[in-house]
This record gives C-alpha cells, structure tokens and sequence, in this order.
C-alpha cells in the first residue's frame, strides 16, 4: 500500500509503543516521517530501520512550546510540506486527588493536554496548506473514569473535547481532526501490569474480544483516520478498544 505517498506525517512520542507502531506504518505506506520524542536514543533507533531519505528525528519535549515550534518549522523545511500530525506522546500517573502531587498534576496536564494544544497551535498553519489532518492518541480513559487516575482522565478528558473544538474552527479551512482512543495497549506505558498476572486477568475479563491491543491495532486505525478514506469523518474520539466501551460497567454473569 502507498496511500501516503508524497505526504509528511509528524508523529510525536514516535520512540516506542503506538507512536513507533504509527511511525512505522505511515513509513511503510510510502509517507516522509518526521519521529518527535524526548529522549534522542530512541527515535534515532526507530529512525534507523526507516529510509533515510524520508526519515528525520527530531529531539523535543511537547510541553514546551518553543522545542515544538523548532520541531515543526524543522520538519517543513527538511520536507516542504506537512500533511499529517499524530499527537501522540503521552505520559501516565495512577492516583486519586488527594494522592497527586500538584507536581504530577501539572507535569500530566503539560504533557498530555498542553502537548496536544502546542504541537497543533505549531502545524495548523502548514495544515491549512496541505488540507491536511490531525489525529491525536486520547485513551478510553477520556471518555469515562477509571479508578485512581484523576489527572489521567482529567488530560484524555480534555485531549477528547479539544478533538471537537479543533474539527470544528477548522473544517472549512480543509482541516480534519479526530482522535483514537485506545484501551489497554501492550507498550512500556503497561508493562508493569502486563507483568501482574491477576491484573491482566481482571482485564481480560473485561475485555469482549478477549485480549489488549497491540501498537500495530493502534496504528492502523490511526493510519484510517488520516487516510483519504476518512475523508467524511472530522471531531471523532474514536474507541479501538476491542469492546470495552461496549459495556455498561456491569461484571459478567457466567
Ligand atoms: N498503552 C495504553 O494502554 C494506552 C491506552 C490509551 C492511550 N494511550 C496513550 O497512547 C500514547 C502513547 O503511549 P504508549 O502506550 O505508546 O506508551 P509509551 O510510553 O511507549 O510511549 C509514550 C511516548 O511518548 C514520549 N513522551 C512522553 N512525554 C513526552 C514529552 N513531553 N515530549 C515528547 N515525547 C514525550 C515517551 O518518551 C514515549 O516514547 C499516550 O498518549 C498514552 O496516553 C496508551
């Protein structure tokens, strides 16, 4: 497949997990691929499976706008265009209010929320350009609570709705934006519980197609959504969860 031949996709959290799932499957539909992440070993490792004359790495934290800005304009000039930004990195805290850190609160908001809203306020111009698209990683957990994850919901919570607000300021300028909102993923965000077997049992009770999700599933959908077959779809959240979001919360019986 080529569907995104001639096209520059940004990805950002592209290092590991459903961002390097994301950055591999646009290189392999034929796409330029700008690899955004904080730590330069990572990218660069990803960067080097990929070809080198339609692969760039760049070094940038999404909660800083400037490094965002820097990262943008880079990719446009190695490239000429920018059709594509999957706002993807994302980081994760497991507490109730009264156990989170102001510090964590913040750092969580930053990143997951902030990043979303700076690296978008950076490529929106080049967007308008291209009539290009965003598609940005939410979570189930931003379509309804979890326990003991009050800044987590609280920044998926907004990236969903930031999802409608950007899809629509931006639809007649040719721009659409949609999000995934993956459940349980197998990456280094999980691999703890991943490792507890109880857990991963509780989960998979929970789960109607009986399994997590793979970055692979991830980025497929991603790839859908920004594919010219989605050509109709803009301000959509929507759920690659295998099911679980099909449920209404009560356990199984039997
Ligand atoms: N794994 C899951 O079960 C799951 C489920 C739903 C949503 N998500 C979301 O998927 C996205 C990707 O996470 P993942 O599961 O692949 O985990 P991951 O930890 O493998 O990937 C996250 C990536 O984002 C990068 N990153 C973190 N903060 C950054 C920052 N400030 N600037 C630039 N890069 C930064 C990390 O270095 C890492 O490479 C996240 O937004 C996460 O919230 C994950």
């Amino acid at each position: 497949m080529s569907r995104f031949e001639g096209k520059v996709v940004l990805v950002t959290g592209a290092g590991s997990g459903i961002g390097e799932g994301t950055a591999r499957r646009f290189s392999d539909e034929g796409a330029a691929v700008v690899l955004v992440g904080r730590h330069k070993g990572s990218i660069a490792a990803v960067a080097a499976d990929l070809p080198r004359n339609r692969t760039m790495a760049r070094v940038a934290d999404v909660s800083r706008p400037s490094q965002v800005e820097s990262a943008v304009a880079a990719a446009v000039k190695a490239f000429g265009r920018l059709d594509v930004l999957v706002n993807n990195a994302g980081i994760f805290a497991g507490s109730s209010v009264t156990e989170t850190r102001p510090s964590d609160w913040d750092r969580v908001m930053a990143t997951n929320a902030g990043g979303v809203f700076h690296c978008s306020r950076a490529a929106l111009p080049h967007l308008i350009a291209t009539k290009g698209c965003i598609v940005n990683t939410a979570s189930v957990s931003g379509l309804g609570g979890d326990w003991k994850m009050s800044a987590y919901n609280a920044s998926k919570g907004a990236v969903v709705n930031l999802t409608r607000a950007m899809a629509m300021d931006y639809a007649r300028r040719g721009v659409r934006v949609n999000a995934v909102c993956p459940s349980f993923t197998l990456t280094h965000m999980t691999a703890d519980i991943a490792k507890n077997r109880k857990l991963m049992e509780k989960f998979r009770e929970r789960m109607p197609l009986g399994r997590a999700a793979t970055p692979a599933d991830i980025a497929a959908v991603i790839a859908f959504l920004a594919s010219d077959d989605a050509r109709f779809i803009t301000g959509v959240n929507l759920p690659v969860d295998g099911g679980v979001t099909a449920s209404n919360g009560q356990p199984a019986m039997g």
